[in-house]
């Protein structure tokens, strides 16, 4: 993560190395610190927890044991309805149990086997999305007191205010000294009327969320609302077929 930082944000971190002395200087957090690489007691806390503290989104350690991943550690602050505290031990099947559909269809399975011979240097990255409602990073099991009743406040007049897509871009880093697997989530959220901007996206939002199978609506917690959604966008549909990928074929913003 200090490497990274400081090759791209030179004007913000600065990494200094002297065999195994280095020196990190975070800039915008006033941070300065020299330490010896590998003596965790030369860091004020352990490694893991010093860097990340310092890095934006979350991040997760997986180790490799007997043909299997075991989420072992992490530094969660915005998980999106799952719970480290509650998963941290758990098998790469045991942490998905609560997923829908994509058991059946050997999508961990083959998930685990690709992910069990992920190479040093060669990071992969994927994609997931849900709904939030208001602009809110934490929606933990934990908190929900705080944004569950939220789900109940959505109408006509202020879905597009209130619902927001959030998508997460998830990374995957094989460690090179303990061959453990670091998965960091960096939670992006964007308002249904933002999404609505761009006519592309407002489509296929309105597509995909018609073709999604009850069971996902149900486990991405949209059921509640998501007919207040579809039919908002259902108005500005009219079926046109639309390109691939996710590009949002227009130059301009209409405001
Ligand atoms: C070691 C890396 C990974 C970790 C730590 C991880 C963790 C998680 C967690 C905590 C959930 C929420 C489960 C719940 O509802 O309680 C989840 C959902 C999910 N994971 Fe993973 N996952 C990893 C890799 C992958 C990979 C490689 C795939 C590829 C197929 C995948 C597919 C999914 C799917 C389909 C869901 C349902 C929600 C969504 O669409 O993202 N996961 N994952």
């Amino acid at each position: 993560i200090m490497q990274s930082l400081a090759a791209d944000y030179p004007e913000h971190f600065t990494l200094t190395r002297d065999g195994a002395n280095w020196h990190w200087v975070n800039h915008p957090l006033n941070i300065d610190q020299r330490f010896v690489f590998g003596d965790a007691s030369t860091l004020p806390c352990e490694p893991f927890e010093y860097i990340t503290r310092q890095a934006q989104g979350d991040f997760t350690l997986q180790d490799q044991r007997d043909h299997n991943l075991y989420v072992d550690g992490g530094m969660v602050t915005c998980q999106a309805d799952w719970s480290l505290e509650f998963d941290i031990g758990m098998s790469f099947h045991e942490w998905h149990g609560p997923v829908p559909l994509a058991h059946d269809i050997g999508v961990f399975d083959r998930a685990l086997q690709y992910l069990l011979r992920l190479q040093y240097g060669h990071p992969v990255r994927r994609l997931n999305w849900t709904m939030t409602i208001n602009p809110r990073m934490d929606t933990s099991p934990e908190n929900y007191p705080d944004w569950g009743p939220d789900r109940a406040t959505v109408t006509p007049e202020n879905v597009a205010q209130k619902v927001h897509l959030r998508v997460e871009l998830q990374t995957l880093f094989r460690l090179p000294r303990s061959n453990a697997i670091l998965f960091g989530i960096r939670c992006y959220l964007i308002s249904l009327q933002d999404i609505e901007r761009v006519e592309k996206w407002r489509k296929r939002l309105h597509r995909v969320l018609k073709s999604l199978p009850p069971e996902l609506a149900e486990y991405k917690g949209l059921t509640r609302y998501m007919a207040h959604v579809t039919s908002r966008l259902e108005a500005a549909d009219d079926g046109a077929p639309l390109s691939l990928g996710i590009q949002p074929d227009q130059s301009f913003l209409p405001t």
